[in-house]
């Protein structure tokens, strides 16, 4: 087994549309952002990929579809959001089939050599790495649990989204990989839903943050945009910068003057006003 690379964390669950990806966006925007970290974010769900969506790269030159072939130089598959955060997309393409993919797909370990490449290459360059996961337990996920130093679980308070946690735990149990936490998405705070501590026990874990169901986060995906910058002091937001925050060793206070921005909703124009400046650049272009 490869060596696990300690800053590289997995955002998992085996279950489709739980939100790994607004998670992975969010945690990586908010260190990025807020706390100052370098932070690069990976799509490794080569098959549905969506990473590129949430962070405005619609129509990248070069993925991580580029980094699986032979003799590609990695840094050019990665996009830079700005400054402090950078992104690897998959390719969203279905144009002409994934022959070298399809080729790969029978042998997981030439994916895992590669991410370790990879990971290796960057993680003295990042304070943090996410690796955005696919559902399931194919190869891109499995690859992916090889070569993570943790893995944050994503789950939704319902039954079936709590099964397939159980068996993303089981899976981490098996690789000997650390499982850091789950992260309880969607929660509506209804008295149907399965609650904190069922969750914790069932999976014998602990849930390090709980993001509430936010119709803001397919305002923001829409816009473009992870939440946490599209609308920073929204109640969803206000969860991600803390989790965030708690990944680094650092805390997110949401004090007096935030209330008051909160109120006055000043982080919100900031990012709208650079967001219409930014439109208006692109089309004169
Ligand atoms: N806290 C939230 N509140 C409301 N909607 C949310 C929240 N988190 C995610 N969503 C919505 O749920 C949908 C699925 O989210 P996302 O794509 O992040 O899930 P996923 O687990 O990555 O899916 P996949 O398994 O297909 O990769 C998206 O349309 C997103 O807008
Ligand atoms: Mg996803």
């Amino acid at each position: 087994m490869m060596k696990r690379i300690s800053n590289v964390i997995a955002i998992m669950s085996s279950k489709g549309g739980v939100g790994k990806t607004s998670v992975s966006a969010n945690l990586a925007a908010a260190l990025a952002v807020e706390f100052n970290k370098k932070v690069l974010v990976i799509d490794t769900n080569l098959s549905t990929a969506s990473l590129g969506l949430h962070l405005n790269i619609f129509y990248p030159k070069y993925t991580i579809n580029d980094i699986l072939r032979k003799n590609f130089k990695i840094k050019k598959a990665v996009h830079f959001y700005n400054e402090n955060l950078h992104i690897i997309p998959a390719s969203i393409q279905i144009r002409k089939p994934e022959k070298n993919i399809h080729n790969l797909r029978k042998n997981v370990f030439k994916i895992i050599k590669k991410y370790d490449e990879m990971l290796n290459e960057f993680s003295k360059e990042y304070d943090l790495i996410f690796l955005d996961c696919a559902p399931g337990f194919e190869m891109e996920s499995i690859a992916a649990m090889h070569v993570a130093g943790g893995l944050l679980l994503v789950v939704n308070p319902e039954y079936p989204a709590l099964v397939s946690a159980a068996k993303t735990v089981e899976y981490a149990k098996i690789l000997k990989m650390p499982v850091g936490g789950a992260i309880l998405n969607k929660s509506l705070g209804k008295k149907y839903e399965l609650k904190e501590e069922e969750i914790e026990e069932a999976l014998g874990i602990k849930i390090v943050g709980s993001v509430p169901f936010d119709m803001k986060v397919p305002e923001s995906i829409s816009n473009k945009m992870p939440i946490v910058l599209f609308d920073p002091y929204a109640k969803s937001s206000i969860v991600f910068k803390k989790l965030a925050a708690s990944l680094v060793g650092m805390k997110y206070k949401f004090g007096f003057v935030k209330r008051v921005k909160k109120f006055l909703r000043i982080g919100v124009k900031k990012y709208r006003k650079e967001k219409i400046a930014e439109k208006k650049a692109a089309k004169k272009k």
